[in-house]
């Protein structure tokens, strides 16, 4: 089936690595023009060249989705010289493995910071060129955790069920100008996230190992991790001229780890 994404220009945050990359990656394939953008430089010239896409369809730019200055000036060189912007997709950002008794004010604070700043930041940059396309989607990378909080990540299920709530009210606000709005909702998907904590642990376990007890533990339904691939899938669907009545909605890509059945 031809997805109708060849020549649209979408922006990916968070592109250097694990789900964005993948995405970026899988929308290259699909013909579009991809813009993506990171903290690290060389990070994400690695990334860049690996993916094999000349300038005519690939852009990066060193930028941190805090800072709102960085994004507005990543998204006008990104409009500039692909023309417009016709897709959005939140996915910058990392979870922070921390309770209630060990998350200080400042962990509240920088966690709702990034997660709000990571999806208001690029769509209020882009908004005027997405309300252009006439064909516009936005998805918003989250996790189970929106629906499903657990008391080891605190700070982030709060902050991910406040995206996921805030993500409904934009479909809304944004229909009018022709966008649509959608969430795709990861359980544990294996990225750097996963390689950096089980490195921490220094649990004296492979890394196949140890994603099998962990799986085990938190009672993934599949059995393992997921791939970023797997979820880049759903969000190349959603961003999709195809997917043209469907706003306001999550997707879980989770291998069964979500119980919610709303
Ligand atoms: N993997 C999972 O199990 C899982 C589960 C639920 C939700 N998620 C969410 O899925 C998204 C992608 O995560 P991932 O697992 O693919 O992680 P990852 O492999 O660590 O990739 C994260 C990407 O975001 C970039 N990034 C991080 N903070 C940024 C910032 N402030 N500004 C700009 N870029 C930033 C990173 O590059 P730099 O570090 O160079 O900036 C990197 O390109 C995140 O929002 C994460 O919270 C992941």
């Amino acid at each position: 089936m031809d997805l109708g994404l060849a020549d649209r220009t979408i922006v990916v945050t968070g592109g250097s690595s694990g789900v964005g990359l993948a995405t970026v990656r899988a929308l290259l394939d699909e013909g579009a023009r991809v813009a993506t953008c990171g903290r690290d430089a060389d990070r994400l010239a690695k990334a860049a060249a690996g993916l094999g896409a000349g300038s005519d369809r690939l852009l990066t730019g060193v930028c941190d989705v805090r800072d709102a200055d960085a994004v507005r000036d990543f998204t006008a060189r990104t409009a500039d010289a692909f023309g417009g912007i016709d897709g959005l997709v939140n996915n910058a950002g990392q979870s922070r493995m921390k309770g209630l008794d060990d998350s200080t004010a400042d962990d509240w604070r920088d966690e709702l910071e990034l997660k709000f700043a990571g999806v208001l930041n690029p769509l209020q940059a882009a908004r005027p060129h997405l309300a252009a396309s006439g064909a516009a989607g936005v998805v918003n990378i989250n996790a189970v955790l929106a629906k499903q909080p657990e008391t080891r990540l605190i700070t982030t299920s709060a902050a991910r069920a406040g995206i996921l709530n805030l993500s409904k009210s934009l479909s809304v606000e944004l229909a009018g100008d022709g966008i649509r709005v959608n969430s795709v909702c990861l359980g544990l998907v294996d990225t750097g996230q996963w390689t950096r904590r089980h490195a921490a642990a220094d649990s004296g376990l492979t890394y196949e190992e140890w994603q099998a007890e962990l799986a085990e533990d938190r009672g993934i339904a599949l059995g393992r991790l997921g791939r970023a691939e797997e979820v880049a899938y759903a969000v190349v669907a959603l961003l999709s001229p195809r997917a043209s009545y469907i706003t306001g909605t999550s997707i879980d890509v989770c291998g069964g780890v979500g119980r919610s059945i709303l």
